[in-house]
């Protein structure tokens, strides 16, 4: 296998040391042969990157439904103080006895559509995202923490209650989203996939029981990946979006799947990172931060059970998730780091970025305009690739969506 060898020397004002990784060139098939053209990672390298990762790591997907069913139960023009036109859609890949997913759709009321839109998953159900008493709150099993806490509870025996509206309203910026012309769409995870035990009970993966056998099942981060794509099979059907514009956006294991979905489906416009480290945009192969081996142990059910034989194995693999990049290439990019996010490798998310860049040029796009890990707070918005590493842990804040809003202003109007 030919490999690549990655320089991410810090300015040196930094004081910190220069480092060096080896990952697999993503430009050298597994034959061996040199990917030259763009019609030769079309035909021959992007299908078998796609093949390997199924296989390997995140599992095989079934066919998504042809006549998917979508029944819009909310439409309220006068959303959010008459800023948003509010649609709320229940999606049912299986028939109505099946799961259902809620699409929550915000529309921006000053611009005539059809408008981009930024879709993502949330971590606490749809109403999590903003105290509009007009959303649906979910019926899904919610995970109880800190931030769940409260008199009332916010959450109680795992099921949301109304003061669970708005809880996580502080990293989604619902209003500033719309005001910079795009609509935001998102689902909630544990309506697609069940994110704690009885794993696989729950969503599209007891929907598909047949894809959760063998080494290549359909895990969390398969079945968030597909779920996205049928929301943008669903939003494809609402004349108010431009669906292709759509920008994928996730933060941390939900921006792990977002990074398989924009690899997988080319039909996404571009990709926003937050903070996705391992199993996300950070290299494996520097062997800093959350490994394989941490990864599969603490959460079993993410990622195929054939990824569970790559532990220990980080800093030799013969892939790594440079290449799920790479397969977004040419479409915008946007990898988002925390400088206290230790165990998602903020420099790690930068080099792998760096290391997509020669399939971004290929392709007829840019790699990353930075040379060396850019300093804190000074974030790197290229033609095609967009990287940062701001201030503080792992959260989405103001700095992020300051940025990613800019990005996409510019890459998806
Ligand atoms: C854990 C896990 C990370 C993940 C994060 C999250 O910290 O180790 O890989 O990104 O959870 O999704 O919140």
């Amino acid at each position: 296998m030919k490999r690549m060898i990655l320089t991410t020397a810090l300015a040196a004002m930094t004081g910190l040391a220069t480092a060096q990784t080896t990952v697999p060139d993503p430009l050298v098939a597994q034959d061996g042969t040199r990917i030259e053209t763009a019609a030769q990672w079309r035909e021959k390298r992007r299908p078998e990157l796609l093949e390997f990762f199924a296989k390997n790591m995140y599992g095989r997907a079934p066919e998504r439904p042809k006549d998917l069913l979508v029944e819009v139960f909310d439409r309220d023009p006068h959303a959010l103080g008459d800023k948003a036109t509010r649609l709320q859609m229940a999606l049912y890949p299986g028939g109505k006895s099946g799961p259902r997913l809620d699409l929550l759709v915000y529309l921006p009321n000053q611009v005539k559509g059809p408008v981009p839109a930024v879709l993502g998953l949330n971590f606490w159900g749809n109403q999590a995202i903003h105290p509009d008493p007009g959303i649906r709150i979910t019926e899904s099993w919610i995970e109880e923490n800190r931030q769940t806490e409260g008199n009332p509870p916010k959450v109680q025996n795992h099921r949301a209650t109304e003061a669970s509206r708005g809880l996580n309203a502080k990293q989604w910026p619902v209003e500033r989203i719309l005001s910079h012309g795009f609509a935001l769409a998102t689902m909630y995870r544990e309506d697609v996939a069940p994110d704690h035990e009885p794993y696989f009970s729950t969503g599209l993966q007891a929907l598909y029981p047949e894809f959760q056998k063998g080494d290549e099942n359909f895990g969390c981060m398969g079945a968030w990946a597909w779920s996205l794509s049928l929301a943008l099979d669903a939003l494809e059907k609402e004349p108010a979006i431009d669906a292709k514009k759509v920008a994928l956006f996730g933060w941390s294991r939900l921006g792990k799947a977002a990074l398989w979905a924009g690899a997988r489906d080319e039909r996404f416009a571009a990709v926003i990172s937050n903070e996705s480290g391992a199993g996300g945009a950070k290299l494996f192969h520097r062997g800093v931060g959350e490994d394989i081996e941490r990864l599969n142990r603490v959460f079993p059910h993410w990622f195929a059970r054939s990824f569970k034989p790559y532990a220990g194995k980080d800093t030799e693999l013969p892939f790594d998730q440079h290449l799920v990049l790479s397969l977004i290439a040419p479409r915008p990019l946007y990898v988002g780091s925390a400088i206290d996010d230790k165990s998602a490798d903020a420099e790690g998310e930068y080099a792998s970025v760096k290391a997509a860049g020669p399939v971004y040029k290929l392709l007829g796009g840019e790699p990353l305009p930075a040379e060396t890990w850019p300093a804190v707070d000074q974030a790197v918005l290229g033609k095609s690739l967009a990287y940062h590493v701001r201030t503080g842990k792992h959260d989405v804040l103001d700095f992020d969506w300051d940025h990613y809003l800019e990005f996409l202003d510019q890459r998806l109007k």
